[in-house]
């Protein structure tokens, strides 16, 4: 009778990790503030807490000090790299704010030609795109606008985020059907095809055109970003604080091209004094337009 070899579990992946004092707490999150620009209140130590403890699990170590000494220096990056794509927030859906993409919509179907070349070009940028759903509603909206008006167009979009996971699944482009079930049907034929085992893949014609890239927002003002004609952010201010905020904003605002849009979330900032932007009247949806100063946009 062969024999059958019993594969016993290590029992410290089950061993539940020493509790996080205060002292530890306030260390992680400036961490967290210093690396990524986000805080997580007391309420948020749980999660903290859970996404840490997995990670430390896995690679067998016991102690929160310890976990933190390794992600200092250089050597610290790559476990670093790893980590954030657990102690941050990727929930994102397809055509996650209507409203908004609605409001792209409508800037594409303005959009004049180029007086030079008679085509129309148009560059969109979504910030923090997470597993990449955004992106490619953006694409699609744009794709769309430009089929309706029958021009010549190229676009591109470019998408962004801090978090190498999130960015590699939007690369890759393939997605659950539970994840795209509530997409409009006509879009789900044009652009995606099915693979086995419920999943699709968006297709090339729409891939190509997006561009993934690893960006933190807090370096956005060193970043060789060229003009853009759209700037995408929801649901990544909502994590920073108020000051952070704004400094961000002003500094995404100087990426756009005269006359461009920067949409954010709803709700997610209030007061913004910025002369570059003017804030577009709409009940639904937060959004300004970067104001045409000539002389200004030259350079
Ligand atoms: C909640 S998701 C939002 C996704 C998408 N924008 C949406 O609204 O559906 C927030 C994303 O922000 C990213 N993020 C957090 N801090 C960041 C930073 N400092 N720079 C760039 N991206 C960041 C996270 O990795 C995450 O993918």
């Amino acid at each position: 009778m062969k024999s059958v070899q019993k594969i016993m579990p290590d029992m410290r992946h089950f061993e539940p990790l020493p509790d996080m004092d205060d002292r530890q707490f306030q260390q992680w999150n400036a961490l967290l503030e210093s690396r990524t620009g986000s805080t997580l209140p007391l309420e948020r130590k749980t999660f903290l807490v859970t996404n840490l403890g997995m990670r430390m699990r896995e690679i067998g170590c016991r102690s929160y000090d310890e976990y933190f000494s390794m992600l200092e220096g250089m050597e610290g990056l790559r476990e670093w790299n790893i980590l954030v794509d657990r102690i941050t927030v990727h929930e994102t859906r397809f055509f996650r704010h209507p409203m908004s993409l609605d409001l792209v919509k409508e800037y594409v179907d303005s959009k004049p030609h180029d007086v030079d070349t008679g085509k129309i070009s148009m560059q969109v940028w979504s910030v923090a795109c997470s597993t990449g759903e955004e992106a490619y509603s953006l694409a699609m909206v744009v794709d769309q606008a430009f089929k309706k008006r029958g021009d010549e167009s190229y676009f591109g979009v470019t998408a962004t985020d801090i978090s190498p996971a999130s960015l590699n699944t939007g690369r890759k482009g393939i997605y659950s059907e539970r994840r795209i079930k509530e997409m409009d049907a006509s879009l789900r034929k044009e652009y995606f095809t099915p693979l086995s085992q419920g999943e699709y893949e968006i297709n090339e014609y729409l891939r190509k055109r997006i561009c993934f890239a690893r960006m933190n927002v807090l370096d956005i003002d060193k970043e060789p970003v060229g003009k853009m004609d759209i700037i995408y952010c929801q649901n990544l201010l909502i994590y920073f604080e108020r000051s952070s905020r704004h400094d961000i904003v002003k500094n995404m605002a100087r990426h756009l091209l005269p006359g461009g849009l920067l949409i954010l979330g709803s709700g997610e900032l209030l007061n913004l004094d910025c002369p570059e932007l003017e804030k577009i009247n709409n009940l639904r949806v937060l959004a300004y337009r970067r104001v045409k100063e000539p002389n200004k946009d030259q350079n």
